[in-house]
């Protein structure tokens, strides 16, 4: 069959990023899925995640849906779930895992692996991958990128042979933006902090105002306990007090973060989204569960990552996601 989207059954080549701890579940990826979209949700705490699944089937109906798992925190309960729930697609980030992939696979599913390099593209497919998501510098959440986007996908696509899947992230704010990437070689684009500031989200009511408000974003480590990896962020008190000399935050911050990540591989999902209700910015021991709706009150913002892209200054209002895929899809 023709296309990517075509192969997987989408009307529309946008793919919303599958935010994990709790930001996109079924009422965003349901939306996204039953408006021609593919819909993702986001990693949870295992008991939780195969219900949502279920829930995301219910309003996507036959229409195709996606997962995503965040390597350090997958358990085999999660790979179960997306089999279960027939996923069409699922997005793998944070790590890499052949014995994942082939499950996944050997289930006729289609996986795809962030990455941000070609190195990191090659090796995905190594261990069984069908195609990679290239993210840009200008991607929110949890980046490997190094380049923007325009120059990443170029390199990746030239580097991979024109049947395997290369969708590119970061910065897709409007149809422009998908039409330009498209005609560059993107199977289709991922678009995350767009998604965010939409109704059905499950974001903090008072991120979603940082959202439209924010301008200024930057790419840290400081949100690491428990998973050192970058990440861009708005900038809010914790970022402000420990980000002013260093954007990735304090040497000594960082240090702590890698030796902590065993901890929070291990540790259940649940407790890293209970975390950051204590967070203080004051403290530099700073998780990276994000502030959700029912969080509690605005205090949680001052001291959480409030994940967002370089394209957060085009946010004036929330959008419904339905009536999002269609203006992105031009
Ligand atoms: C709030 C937020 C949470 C994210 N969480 C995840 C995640 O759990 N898994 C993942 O693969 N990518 C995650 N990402 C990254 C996206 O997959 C995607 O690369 C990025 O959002 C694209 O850039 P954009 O935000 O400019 O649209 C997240 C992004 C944001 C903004």
């Amino acid at each position: 069959m023709g296309t990517w989207s075509e192969r997987i059954g989408l009307e529309r080549p946008i793919v919303q990023a599958g935010m994990g701890g709790g930001l996109a579940t079924a009422p965003l990826a349901g939306a996204v899925s039953a408006a021609g979209g593919l819909g993702t949700v986001g990693i949870m705490p295992a008991p939780a995640f195969g219900p949502e699944l279920r829930s995301a089937r219910d309003l996507a109906g036959e229409a195709p849906l996606a997962a995503n798992l965040l390597l350090p925190f997958v358990r085999p309960a999660h790979v179960a779930a997306c089999i279960a729930h027939r996923m069409r697609v699922v997005v793998l980030h944070g790590g890499l895992s052949g014995p994942i992939v082939t499950a996944l696979r050997d289930a006729g599913i289609e996986v795809l692996q962030q990455v941000g390099t070609v190195d990191e593209a090659r090796r995905a497919l190594r261990i069984g991958a069908d195609g990679v998501i290239v993210q840009g510098t200008e991607a929110g959440g949890h980046t490997y990128a190094r380049r923007p986007v325009d120059a990443a996908l170029a390199d990746v696509r030239a580097a991979l042979p024109s049947p395997v899947p290369v969708l590119a992230a970061g910065g897709v704010n409007e149809a422009a933006d998908v039409r330009r990437l498209l005609d560059a070689g993107a199977d289709a684009v991922v678009v995350g902090t767009r998604f965010l500031a939409t109704p059905e989200s499950r974001a903090h009511p008072g991120y979603k105002r940082a959202l439209i408000d924010g301008r200024d974003t930057v790419d840290t480590l400081l949100f690491g306990f428990g998973w050192p990896m970058r990440h861009r962020v708005l900038r809010n008190a914790a970022v402000d007090r420990w980000c002013a000399i260093d954007e990735r935050g304090p040497r000594a911050v960082r240090i702590l973060s890698r030796v902590s990540a065993p901890i929070g591989g291990a540790l259940p999902l649940s407790l890293m989204a209970v975390y950051p209700r204590v967070q203080r910015p004051w403290l530099p021991v700073l998780t990276p569960g994000p502030p959700l709706e029912g969080g509690g009150g605005d205090r949680i913002l001052r001291a959480s990552a409030l994940y967002a892209g370089q394209g957060v200054g085009a946010i004036d209002r929330l959008v419904p996601a339905a009536d999002l895929v269609a203006t992105l899809a031009g």
